[in-house]
């Protein structure tokens, strides 16, 4: 009895014998394999590698692919078919001396420019950073700098005709007033040797007549920098201290030679920079 059941059952399924090779003679139906329903993966060859997507640079990619599939069998009719693909780096390098980075080429200074430092600069390079400014407030100057550059396959024989224009540019800066603060000592007859010692600076060009206040600020401002603490106006628009000027500025007594903050000629209008 027992024989017999099990022929039934191998006639049944007979068409879906077992197809590993190793198990490809053995004649025993699909459910007695050893090996998963479906065979084994094939794979067909690689495609051959296609084009880098970069010429040269850090960026460069390629792949390649193969259909990786699975034939049907004992009676599995669902084993889905799979695309293998597989990437490489390519044309990772810099020209004209880059570096390589992590993601672009480190170009020379001025000199290259792009992914792979393929393009030679001809003409101004970029400007520079500002430098710092002369003054710290009252309105300063400050400059930056660009170069011309010819980079091979050009010399700098062509610079005069590619790069027009100046290579250095100056601008005003911090032009808001100082926040120097003075307190006014009064106005002082001056002599020989002079109780102000040292001329800072003369705004006697430059003097707004109708608010003499700015040159007290300028002349402040000037003392300030130069670490003096005592200073004078005299005849209008000179800005006069010194070494131990606070010391000094009434030596040779009072006068009431000043007008609105300012000494006419001989006197000093004196103030004392508060700190
Ligand atoms: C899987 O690929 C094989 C070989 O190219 C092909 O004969 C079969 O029809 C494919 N099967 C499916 C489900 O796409
Ligand atoms: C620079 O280039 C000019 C024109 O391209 C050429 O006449 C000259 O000889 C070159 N000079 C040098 C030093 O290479
Ligand atoms: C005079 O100049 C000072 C400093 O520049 C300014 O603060 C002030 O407002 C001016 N006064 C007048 C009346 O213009
Ligand atoms: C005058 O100024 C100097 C520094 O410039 C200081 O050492 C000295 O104490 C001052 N004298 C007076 C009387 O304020």
């Amino acid at each position: 009895m027992v024989p017999l059941q099990i022929l039934t059952i191998s006639l049944a399924v007979q068409l879906y014998l077992c197809e590993s090779s190793i198990e490809a003679n053995s004649q025993r139906p699909c459910w007695m394999c050893d090996v998963p329903h479906c065979k084994q993966c094939v794979a067909s060859e690689w495609t051959p590698w296609n084009q880098c997507s970069s010429p040269c640079g850090m960026n460069g990619y390629q792949s390649r692919t193969r259909l990786v599939y699975r034939p049907p069998s004992c009676g599995e009719k669902s084993c889905r078919n799979l695309t293998a693909k597989e990437w490489r780096p390519c044309n990772r390098f810099c020209h004209n001396g880059g570096t390589p980075a992590r993601w672009a080429c480190t170009c020379p200074p001025l000199n290259y420019i792009g992914d792979c430092c393929e393009t030679a600069i001809l003409g101004w390079s970029m400007w520079g950073i500002w430098g710092q400014c002369s003054k710290s407030c009252g309105s300063g100057v400050q400059e930056r700098m660009r170069v011309c550059v010819a980079s091979p396959p050009f010399n700098s024989s062509v610079c005069g005709s590619v790069c027009p224009g100046p290579s250095l540019e100056t601008r005003d800066c911090n032009t808001h007033l100082c926040t120097v603060k003075y307190d006014s000592l009064g106005c002082f007859r001056d002599g020989s040797p002079r109780s102000l010692p040292v001329l800072l600076k003369s705004f006697r060009n430059n003097i707004d007549w109708n608010n003499m206040t700015k040159v007290v600020h300028a002349c402040a401002e000037i003392a300030h920098e130069r670490g003096f603490s005592t200073f004078g106006i005299q005849f209008y628009g000179e800005c006069w201290s010194g070494l131990g000027a606070n010391k000094t500025y009434d030596k040779h007594g009072p006068s009431k030679n000043c007008w609105s903050g300012v000494g006419k000629k001989g006197s000093n209008y004196v103030y004392k920079i508060k700190v």
